[in-house]
């Protein structure tokens, strides 16, 4: 028998779709020629084939909606739509006036290993819950009062201001060899005694590059 999706399944499997497609776009720029930045901070960077402006075109949106009961959010979440938090000065931007943030809890063991604190939904704190409209919700939005005693067993918390989210594929067009020569002239003559590193993570083709 065909397994139906309910209207709640079948919205997160749509909407997993063009973040899909938007994977699919950032790995096809990756390998593209270098690219130039836009002149207009959140549109689309100049050149782009019809293919790549379709997938900009189509993300957009996804990132500017306010996801519904329906669509899928919840039963706890931070905000029902990306642009909540990065809109300053325009959509995919940073912290509107620095107000807006996640917050982030954990603790340590007692052999002093890290707890992210899976078991209650961290390390990133939640607050807002669908049990305001679904009265039969059993999961509150977990919330750090002001001061102890705290009711999540964390000890570290960690409030983190948004970044841009856009530009980010310009970053590749950057040669490794430029960031990694840069770094190292920062560490042998610090300003005010900092000095960048190039941070060391893995690609999707299994290299290790800045
Ligand atoms: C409650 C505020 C908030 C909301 C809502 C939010 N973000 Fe973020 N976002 C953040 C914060 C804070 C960070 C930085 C996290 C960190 O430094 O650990 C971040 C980081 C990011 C980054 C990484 C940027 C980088 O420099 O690595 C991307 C991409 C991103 N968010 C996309 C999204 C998308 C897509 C959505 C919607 C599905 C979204 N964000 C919703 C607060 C938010």
């Amino acid at each position: 028998m065909k397994k139906r999706l309910s209207p709640v399944s079948l919205a997160r499997t749509l909407w997993l779709f063009p973040l899909a497609l938007a994977l699919a776009g950032f790995l096809l720029l990756k390998h593209s020629t270098p690219v130039k930045a836009s002149t207009t901070l959140g549109q689309p960077i100049a050149n782009l084939t019809s293919f790549e402006l379709t997938l900009f075109n189509g993300g957009f949106p996804v990132f500017d909606r306010t996801w519904s009961l329906i669509s899928g959010v919840g039963p706890v979440f931070t905000q029902a739509n990306c642009a909540v938090c990065h809109a300053s000065p325009v959509i995919g931007g940073g912290s509107p006036g620095n107000l807006r943030k996640d917050e982030l809890f954990a603790t340590t063991n007692s052999d002093g290993s890290f707890n992210n604190l899976a078991s209650e939904g961290g390390p990133l704190l939640q607050d807002q819950s669908v049990k305001e409209f679904k009265t039969n919700c059993p999961t509150p939005g977990e919330v750090i009062p002001p001061s102890p005693p705290f009711p999540l067993p964390a000890t570290i918390f960690d409030p983190r201001l948004p970044p841009q989210a856009y530009g980010m594929g310009l970053i590749d067009s950057i040669p490794d060899s430029a960031i990694i020569a840069e770094a190292q002239a920062q560490q042998s003559n610090p300003q005010f005694g900092i000095s960048g590193m190039a941070n060391m993570i893995m690609d999707e083709a299994g290299n290790v590059r800045p």
